[in-house]
Formats: C-alpha cells, sequence, structure tokens
C-alpha cells in the first residue's frame, strides 16, 4: 500500500471523471489515494508523504490549464522525488490513425514538460470528449467547424464521449502495481516494527 494523489486540471469536467476512474481503480487496488483538483489551488503540505503521482490534463489551444502548470511549478521539488504519470487529455489523442494528431499530442506533452521541468515516467495520452451542451455559442460554433475540419462528429445538439474506459483502467491497474513493487516491499515495514521493539524495550 503506497499513498498516492492524482493532480488534475480540467476545463469542462471530462478530465475529472478520468481522473476520479484512476482514484476509484488506485483504492481498489489497495492504495490510499487523494484527489487535488488545482483549481482550487493544491495546498502546500498536500504532497508531504506522498509516493506516487498522477497527474491529469486536459488540452485546450495547444495548452494544458494554467492552474495546472503553476501547480506542478510550485511542488516540482516534491515531484521529482518520486514516481510520476502523466495523462494529457485531448481530441487529438481520439485520433489514433492520424499522424499528425499524434504529433500534436506529443508536441503539446513536450510543451508540458519544457513549461513545469517534469519530466514524468509514463505518459498516458488519453481521448476526451465533445461536450457541445457545455459549450459557449461561439466555442461550439468554432468546435464544430474544427471537428468538420478533421472529420469528427458534428450533431452539436449531442455530446460525444472518445475516453477508452479500458484503457484508462488498465493504466491505472498498471501504475498502482508499479508503484506496489516500489513501496510494498517487506523490508521497510520491518524496520519500522524492529524500531517500535526497540523504543518499547
Ligand atoms: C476551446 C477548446 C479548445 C480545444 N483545443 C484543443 C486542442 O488544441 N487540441 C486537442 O486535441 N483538443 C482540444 N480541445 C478538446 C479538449 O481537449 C477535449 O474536449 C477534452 O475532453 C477537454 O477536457 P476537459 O473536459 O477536462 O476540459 C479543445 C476543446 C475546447 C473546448
Amino acid at each position: 500500500m503506497a499513498r498516492i494523489a492524482v493532480v488534475f486540471g480540467t476545463t469542462n469536467g471530462q478530465t475529472a471523471k478520468i481522473s476520479r476512474r484512476i482514484v476509484e481503480v488506485l483504492r481498489t487496488e489497495g492504495h490510499v489515494v487523494e484527489l487535488l483538483d488545482t483549481r482550487a489551488g493544491i495546498p502546500d503540505a498536500a504532497l508531504v508523504g506522498v509516493q506516487a503521482v498522477v497527474i491529469a490534463g486536459s488540452v485546450k489551444m495547444g495548452k494544458f490549464p494554467r492552474q495546472l502548470i503553476a501547480s506542478v511549478r510550485e511542488h516540482l521539488g516534491e515531484l521529482l522525488g518520486i514516481p510520476t504519470a502523466f495523462v494529457p487529455v485531448s481530441l487529438s489523442a481520439a485520433r489514433k490513425n492520424s499522424a499528425s494528431a499524434q504529433r500534436e499530442v506529443q508536441k503539446t506533452t513536450a510543451r508540458f514538460v519544457a513549461e513545469t521541468g517534469l519530466n514524468p515516467g509514463v505518459i498516458q495520452p488519453t481521448a476526451g470528449a465533445l461536450v457541445y451542451s457545455r459549450y459557449a455559442f461561439f466555442t461550439k460554433l468554432v468546435m464544430r467547424f474544427l471537428s468538420k475540419m478533421t472529420g469528427g462528429d458534428t450533431d452539436t445538439s449531442r455530446d460525444y464521449e472518445y475516453t477508452d474506459w479500458n484503457a484508462v483502467d488498465d493504466f491505472a491497474r498498471q501504475f498502482a502495481d508499479d508503484t506496489q513493487k516500489l513501496f510494498g516491499r517487506e523490508f521497510p515495514q520491518r524496520l519500522t516494527q524492529h524500531r517500535e521493539l526497540l523504543v518499547r524495550a
């Protein structure tokens, strides 16, 4: 069992949904997990004692939410010393057969690394959603236009979710497993018990 934090930045909610699913899987695998929304800011002490972190962020105009970048930079000291995974959420990630879309995913991820100074050990690009029902009038028009340009969905009377939940579950289980292997060894626990015996004696 390890203490894990899932830190996320979202605009329209899909990354929050993905983050909650990751938390669910990590908890099912036996870890103690905290979910941190960067829109509310991350308290100074929030990552103290945390042994691994998953960071999820949605892409808007090629960029990740400002508060997510700021939070990672503020906590870089803690993050550099522990295993981290990054989950960039975008529509480009859904277009697996498009070389240009995949290049865009790589470019935005490289920008995250350059802007934060954090190079996560695992990168899990994840397809987001097209939620026409939540977009303001102008955003709806732009998103419909962009979607049409790339052969995507254009019926603005409904929403489209492209997230592959099986892939999210597989990623979270693998991260849970890797973290368990790193921190679930018997040795540190035995050491703690031994110390307690010494104190009692
Ligand atoms: C205004 C706007 C700009 C977007 N820009 C991009 C983009 O540059 N590249 C991309 O792949 N997806 C883009 N998307 C799609 C989002 O990444 C996708 O909808 C994602 O699910 C949003 O996650 P969220 O609901 O957590 O904010 C954009 C969406 C909106 C509404």
